[in-house]
C-alpha cells in the first residue's frame, strides 16, 4: 500500500512542512484549520497563475490569434476573478449572478461572454447594458429576445451561436453536452443550426461573429475535439456558401480535464492546444477560410488543481470484513460530485502525509444520506478523531454546487498568496445567514 507522498494532483506549492504535516504555499494546513475552522477550502494563487500562463503560452504558440476564456461556473469569487483578469484571460458567465460577481471584480465587460441555454430578458438587458463583449445564443427564442433587447438599447450586439455537433465526448452522461439528445445548442444534424444561422444573420441588432460548441466535461480524450472541429468547420463552409456566413470567431468550448486520481492522469495542456489548433488550421485550409480568432473556455483546468478541501475526522465505524467508514465534518453539502457523478477523489492525511497507508477506508460525509460518501476505498495511514484529511483537485465545481442541505453552513474559503499569506476570501456561513432569507410573520 505504498504511495508517493506528494501526488502531482495537489497544488504546485504542496510540500511537507517542518511540522511533518502537509503544507501549501508554505502554510501548514492544520494551522489553517486552527485559524479558519473546519471544513475549509484552500486555493493556491501560484497554481492558478501558473496554469493561466501555461494555457496562454501553449495556445498562442500553436495558434497566435487565440484567447483563453475562464468559465467562471467552475468557481466564481471576486478575488479569483481578479487574479484571472490580471493574467489576461477572458471570462464566461451563465447567469446574471455570475455576471454580478464579474462586475464586482471589475472584470472588463468587453472580455466577458454570456452563455446559458435560457437567459432571461432581464439578464440579457443587464448584459447588454453592461457592454458585454459576446452573447452566445442557445435557442431560437433567444435570437429574437436578444435582437429586441439590443434594439431597445440602440446597439448591435456581437454574438456567437452555440451548436450541437452530435459527438459523444465519452464522459459522464450528466456532463455530456454536445450530443444530439441535449438541451444545449442548435443541432447541425437536424437542420436547426442552419435555420439559426439564417435567423441570426437576418437580425438587425445582432452581429453574428462566429460559432461555438462545447462537448462536455471533463474530456480525457483529444479525438472528440478534432472530430467536432472538423464537422463544425464543414458546416461553417456550407453556411458561407449558402448564406454568406463569415466565421470570424470559433470556440470549441472547454472540457479540459485535470487529474483526480493518481491512476488517471489528464492530457497535458500542450496536447489540448496542439489538437485544437492543428484541427482548426487543417479544417480552415481544407475549406478555404481565413483563420478565425480561436477562443477556448476552460473552467475546471484553470482552478481545479489549485483547490484543496480540508476536513476533520470524527466518528469511525468499523464493520469487520465489510468496510470502515471514517466520517468527516463536511460532505455532499460542499461537494456533491461523488454523489451526483460517481466522481472519485484521492484522500491525503494532512497530519502524517509521509506515513505508509495501512488500511482502506471510506470517507463519509456528515449529511443525512447514505450516498454521502466523499471517497471509497481510500488507502490511508491510521486515522483517529481529530485528524485532518485533504481532498485534492477540489478547486472546481465543489464550492459552486454547494448547498445548505440539512441546514449545514457552507465552509470558509482561504486564498494562499504567492508569498504564502492566507487571506479569507469567503467567510464561513453562520446560522444567521441560514435564517436571513426566511420571512417571519
Ligand atoms: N463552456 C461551456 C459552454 C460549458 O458549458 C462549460 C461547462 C465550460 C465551458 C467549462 O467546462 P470545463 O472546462 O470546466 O470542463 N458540474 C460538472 C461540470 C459541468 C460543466 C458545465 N459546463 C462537474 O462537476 O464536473
Amino acid at each position: 500500500m505504498t504511495q508517493p507522498p506528494i501526488p502531482d494532483i495537489l497544488p504546485l506549492t504542496a510540500s511537507v512542512h517542518a511540522s511533518c504535516r502537509l503544507a501549501i504555499a508554505g502554510c501548514d494546513l492544520r494551522e489553517l484549520i486552527e485559524e479558519f475552522g473546519s471544513p475549509l477550502y484552500v486555493y493556491d494563487e501560484l497554481t492558478i497563475r501558473s496554469i493561466c500562463r501555461e494555457f496562454m503560452a501553449h495556445f498562442t504558440r500553436m495558434y497566435p490569434n487565440s484567447s483563453i476564456e475562464y468559465s467562471s461556473k467552475a468557481f466564481s469569487n471576486p478575488a479569483i476573478l481578479q487574479i484571472i483578469e490580471k493574467e489576461g484571460l477572458h471570462l464566461d458567465v451563465v447567469t446574471g449572478g455570475e455576471l454580478a460577481v464579474a462586475s464586482a471584480a471589475r472584470f472588463p465587460m468587453d472580455r466577458v461572454n454570456f452563455h446559458g441555454n435560457n437567459k432571461s430578458r432581464a439578464e440579457l438587458v443587464e448584459a447588454v447594458k453592461s457592454g458585454i463583449g459576446r452573447v452566445t445564443i442557445d435557442s431560437f427564442h433567444e435570437i429574437s429576445l436578444l435582437n429586441e433587447v439590443a434594439a431597445e438599447a440602440g446597439i448591435v450586439q456581437s454574438a456567437l451561436l452555440r451548436l450541437s455537433p452530435s459527438i459523444d465526448p465519452h464522459t459522464h452522461r450528466l456532463t455530456s453536452t454536445g450530443i444530439l439528445d441535449s438541451k444545449f445548442g442548435f443541432s447541425i444534424e437536424t437542420g436547426a443550426a442552419e435555420d439559426a444561422v439564417q435567423q441570426t444573420m437576418a437580425a438587425c441588432n445582432i452581429d453574428l461573429a462566429g460559432l461555438h460548441f462545447h462537448l462536455g466535461s471533463p474530456l480525457f480524450e483529444l479525438e472528440p475535439y478534432a472530430e467536432a472541429i472538423d464537422y463544425v468547420c464543414a458546416f461553417a463552409a456550407r453556411m458561407r456558401d449558402r448564406h454568406g456566413l463569415e466565421m470570424r470567431e470559433f470556440s470549441p468550448g472547454g472540457g479540459m480535464a485535470i487529474g483526480y486520481m493518481r491512476s488517471q492522469p489528464s492530457p497535458l495542456i500542450s496536447q489540448y492546444a496542439r489538437t485544437i489548433a492543428q484541427s482548426l488550421i487543417t479544417a480552415c485550409d481544407d475549406h478555404g477560410f481565413d483563420l478565425p480568432k480561436l477562443t477556448v473556455e476552460p473552467g475546471r483546468a484553470i482552478v481545479g488543481r489549485a483547490g484543496v478541501a480540508l476536513y476533520t475526522v470524527g466518528g469511525i465505524k468499523r464493520i469487520p470484513g465489510v468496510r470502515t467508514y471514517v466520517s468527516v465534518d463536511g460532505g455532499m453539502g460542499d461537494n456533491i460530485r461523488p454523489a451526483l457523478y460517481d466522481s472519485q477523489y484521492e484522500v491525503i492525511s494532512v497530519d502524517n502525509p509521509l506515513d505508509e497507508a495501512c488500511e482502506k477506508v471510506t470517507i463519509a460525509g456528515k449529511f443525512c444520506e447514505s450516498g454521502d460518501l466523499l471517497a471509497r476505498d481510500a488507502e490511508l495511514p491510521e486515522l483517529n478523531p481529530g485528524n485532518i484529511v485533504a481532498l485534492p483537485s477540489a478547486g472546481a465545481y465543489c464550492v459552486p454546487m454547494a448547498s445548505n442541505y440539512n441546514m449545514q453552513t457552507r465552509p470558509a474559503i482561504v486564498l494562499l498568496s504567492v508569498e504564502g499569506i492566507p487571506r479569507l476570501i469567503r467567510r464561513r456561513e453562520s446560522y444567521a445567514d441560514l435564517l436571513s432569507t426566511a420571512v417571519f410573520e
